[in-house]
């Protein structure tokens, strides 16, 4: 049974009875699933502690859903399509019946290493179909996965070990990435001599590199599978027991771990799956992101393996070997509904249409985006060059947080408007607050956007710290889940996402808490204090602008530069790397010295014309220097 929407007034209706009648509404979607007991309670929740429970006393298990669901079924339907990085290398078909079989053995290999329920692992893996087996793997057997963007440094990745004290860590030899390899073993080798925790690491051969493998700790993936049985019993999980921690940045320095938990997570990526893109059975669905984000959790491997989609998995990047390889992979898979990154469709557009008008793109009928404000020309090049104006364009808000798409259209049903991600889906009750934490009602409004009811997909908790949790979202305004983003209600009640109102910039999509990125720069024992801010980038959304106190004695400035860029890739990444680096002997203070980051901002942004006043500053002279030496 699908709870398929198929028109817009079949999506008033909904919504108005997702508002009215929410247990009903949800209770309806959650009976086409399989539980092993149904639930007690739809949903009991307060947002002061917050708690929050969906399906209370209802057991599953998630892969039962996906697996036996769809083995019956469709055993013979490809479930996941492999795509790797050398466009001539074999690729992988893999059905639902060989995804059971790989699954089942991979998760006997690990309670074979000692893996039992609760456990947390660490999933630090290329885009190989062996990172979905290796997630489902985890939540057959109520581990806990964690995984983590093979691009983070080794110290991000024992950073995340530590937080969640995780006993395993399934990885790769190396890892293929465009033109590059880059030896990811190596990595997880150097992030171990910082943890305590982990008992063994099992090593998917990729590259066929040399890598060390540690006795008694090390074991390759396929030793581990050898001899293990194709049959796994799902453990029986409640309907709030964790399914998978996924790091996210923050305002703070720290990225703190969101928590998702079973049943809830499934009914919502399922549900929004099937209505945003609008899937019909035999279509080709392609998320371009990576497992190591929560679109690759909730649209990659979840949401679409849930409706027994077949999902494309893609090893590469977009510009190898050339511009036109994502649509090289469109033709050669009749790709239906192709989801990516603005910060993408950018990069691609700066090689002109050639590239997308030589392909035969006629499979596609829905288009997407996520991430990151899509700006009204790169949505025209979407809709008119890769869609040939045939295709809707879903603008998808969301956040890891919320575990799955919030306000989007559902293709071909909702009217889209360039850069508006328009309407929120049925049991989402977003809010506008000003400042202090009035609702702003009716249309065309702009505040601070918030939700007032609770979804199945959202997070529960941060992991080993709910205060946190507590006060990064419920504390700011009462009653609210807080996201973070700015937000406009246009004459027709459409949303637009402006951007985040906190300390936390969008860099290609990925997210970047600034105080996480002045911390790794800190680091540098030559630098005194720094202060990051984001500033329009053309193809990246925002790009990192930090300017940096230091000590230039024995280094020239270039010098002191590279290095320091050099210590936030080891530190966090190479996705954190500044792009301008501007060195200078002050920052703006107010008297109290609070670091001015409103001056700052409009100095990166180049709109110097107006900062406002700053006669009141602790050091006003320096506003004339950083003005001086701006990037
Ligand atoms: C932040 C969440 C959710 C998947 C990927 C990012 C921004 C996300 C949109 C969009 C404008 C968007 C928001 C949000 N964002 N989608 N369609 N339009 N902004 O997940 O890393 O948790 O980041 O990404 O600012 O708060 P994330």
């Amino acid at each position: 049974m699908s709870d398929r929407i198929h028109t817009l007034s079949g999506y008033i209706h909904e919504y108005q009875r997702s508002v009215h009648q929410p247990e009903q509404f949800w209770s309806r979607i959650a009976d086409s699933f399989h539980w092993k007991k149904r639930w007690e309670k739809i949903v009991e929740w307060n947002f002061e502690e917050p708690k929050i429970e969906w399906f209370k006393g209802a057991k599953l298990n998630i892969t039962e859903n996906i697996l036996e669901k769809h083995l019956f079924t469709m055993g013979d339907k490809p479930a996941i399509i492999w795509e790797p990085n050398e466009p001539g290398d074999e690729n992988q078909t893999i059905t639902f019946r060989q995804l059971y079989e790989k699954v089942n053995q991979f998760a006997n290999a690990m309670k074979a290493k000692g893996i039992k329920k609760g456990d947390r692992v660490i999933i630090y893996m290329p885009m190989v179909p062996e990172a979905a087996i290796a997630m489902l793997a985890c939540a057959r057997i109520g581990a806990v996965h964690s995984v983590v963007f093979a691009g983070f440094s080794s110290n991000a990745l024992a950073d995340r070990i530590n937080d969640c004290q995780a006993k395993m860590v399934l990885t790769s030899d190396g890892n293929f990435r465009g033109a590059k390899s880059i030896p990811v073993k190596a990595v997880v080798d150097e992030a171990l001599v910082k943890t305590k925790t982990i008992e063994n690491v099992i090593v998917f051969k990729r590259t066929g590199e040399g890598v060390e493998m540690k006795a008694g700790r090390d074991i390759w993936w396929e030793d581990a599978i050898k001899g293990q049985s194709t049959e796994c019993s799902a453990e029986v999980m409640d309907a709030e027991d964790m399914l998978f921690i996924l790091y996210t940045s923050g305002s703070t320095g720290k990225p703190k771990g969101v928590v998702h938990t079973c049943g809830g997570y499934m009914v919502y990526t399922k549900y929004s799956f099937e209505n945003v893109f609008q899937y019909d059975q035999g279509d080709v669905y392609w998320c371009t992101a990576d497992v190591g984000w929560i679109t690759g959790h909730s649209y990659i491997v979840y949401g679409p393996l849930l409706a027994g989609a077949t999902t494309v998995m893609f090893e590469g990047v977009p510009t190898y070997p050339d511009a036109g390889r994502f649509w090289d992979v469109v033709d050669k898979y009749k790709v239906n509904q192709f989801y990516t990154a603005p910060t993408a469709i950018r990069a691609l557009q700066a090689y002109g249409t050639e590239p997308v008008d030589k392909r035969d793109l006629s499979s596609l009928k829905v288009l997407g985006t996520v991430g990151e404000p899509i700006n009204e020309e790169a949505w025209h090049w979407y809709h008119s060059h890769v869609g040939k104006g045939k295709c809707p364009v879903v603008d998808t808000w969301w956040q890891t947080e919320t575990g799955g798409i919030m306000i989007s259209p559902l293709a071909g049903i909702t009217p889209t408007k360039p850069s508006y991600a328009t309407l929120p889906l049925p049991g989402i009750q977003p809010v506008i607050v000003d400042a202090d934490g009035n609702e702003l009602k009716g249309n065309s409004v702009e505040g601070n956007l918030c939700m007032k009811f609770p979804w199945p997909g959202m997070l529960r908790t941060t992991y080993g710290d709910h205060e946190r949790c507590k006060n990064t979202y419920f504390a700011t305004y009462k009653n609210m889940y807080f996201t973070g983003d700015g937000v406009k209600r246009d004459e027709d009640g459409y949303y637009r996402i402006l951007g985040r109102v906190d300390d936390v910039i969008n860099v290609s999509g990925h997210r970047m808490g600034t105080a996480e990125v002045e911390n790794a720069i800190n680091e540098h024992p030559k630098v005194i204090e720094s202060a990051v801010v984001g500033y329009p980038h053309e193809v990246k959304g925002q790009g990192i602008y930090a300017y940096v106190i230091c000590d230039l004695e024995n280094r020239t400035e270039e010098n002191l530069i590279n290095e320091i860029s050099e210590t936030v890739r080891n530190i966090i990444g190479a996705i954190a790397k500044p792009d301008k680096i501007q060195v200078v002997s002050g920052l703006p203070k107010t008297r109290s010295g609070k670091i001015m980051r409103r001056i700052l901002r409009k100095i990166a942004e180049g709109d110097t014309s107006n900062l406002g006043d700053t006669s009141t500053l602790l050091n006003p002279e320096i506003v004339d220097e950083i003005k001086a030496g701006a990037k």
